[in-house]
């Protein structure tokens, strides 16, 4: 059997670019083209991210989202990503009420979406978790920091782990991951001496969102990257594009050229063959 496509990014990938220093690569995508653009473009990591609630399904938290909508968006994802990991993010409730849920969970990812790997949000009360479903055979990316599903909790988005003991017990939440057996974890919205402190105290890759140039790869949600989504812009997300005026004006010229008749022309439509023209023409003069 031959496989001439690109080598699929794995765990032990992640594993080999934090000992030689590499820096990992991180998008968010949603859906086929996008995906396929992050995967041509040579992202290591391809988040299928229940940050879908905000910038594609409108909600105002990431809170409504369900196992369905993570599966229908991660299918079209997977089809389109050659090299890149896919990580399916597990949505609120779908791994914290018990062990056997996030094991069944986590599993369509894998088995019904073809994911590679899940993320799921949390430290030391969700080792447990991350262990049973390495265990089977479930490669699980943590998340720490910044953590939208406990956004009731914390009462806004604010910085983490602004003090030196939640700067301690950053790094234990993330020590505890690592030894259940996480691939990696990101970091959201924390100061950048204490993301690069964790990083430089844990085995595994950080990926920062928010969390300085130190961490060991970046992640970044694909609507704010090309301008996409203009509700909110975070301060640590860099605008490389702005496509959403570029898509406006489209949707604005479409409209006055179907309105004004000046679409479709010529170039976009058929021409009958001259002979059934002439006929057609020829009928409207009998009727
Ligand atoms: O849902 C998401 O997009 C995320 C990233 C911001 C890390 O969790």
């Amino acid at each position: 059997m031959s496989n001439d496509g690109p080598k699929k990014v794995t765990v032990s990938y992640l594993r080999e670019a934090k000992a030689n220093g590499t820096k990992l690569t991180m998008l968010t995508g949603y859906d086929y083209p996008t995906a396929a653009a992050l995967d041509a473009a040579g992202v290591d990591m391809i988040l299928v991210g229940d940050s879908l609630g905000n910038v594609v399904l409108g909600y105002d938290t990431t809170i409504p989202v369900t196992m369905e909508d993570m599966l229908h968006h991660t299918k079209p994802v997977v089809r389109a990503a050659k090299r890149a990991m896919v990580i399916g993010d597990m949505p609120f409730m779908s791994y914290q009420i018990s062990k056997k849920e996030a094991m069944r969970n986590a599993g369509r990812f894998l088995q019904e979406a073809g994911a590679d790997a899940v993320k799921l949000e949390g430290g030391m009360e969700v080792a447990k978790t991350v262990r049973a479903l390495v265990d089977a055979g479930i490669p699980v990316i943590g998340h720490l920091g910044l953590t939208p599903q406990s956004i009731n909790v914390f009462g806004g988005f604010g910085l983490r782990a602004k003090g030196l003991a939640e700067a301690e017990k950053l790094l234990g939440d993330a020590k505890a991951l690592e030894l259940a057996g996480a691939s990696a974890v990101v970091l959201e919205k924390v100061p950048t001496e204490v993301a690069a402190y964790v990083t430089r105290n844990v085995g595994i890759p950080t990926i920062g969102i928010g969390a300085g140039p130190d961490c060991d790869g970046q992640v970044l949600v694909m609507h704010d990257v090309v301008g996409l989504y203009e509700k909110f812009v975070p301060k640590f997300a860099k605008q490389y594009a702005k496509i959403g005026p570029i898509i406006q004006k489209a949707f604005e010229d479409y409209v006055t050229e179907v309105k004004s008749g000046a679409f479709p022309d010529a170039e976009h439509s058929f021409a009958a063959e001259p002979d059934v023209a002439q006929a057609l023409a020829d009928k409207d003069g009998d009727n």
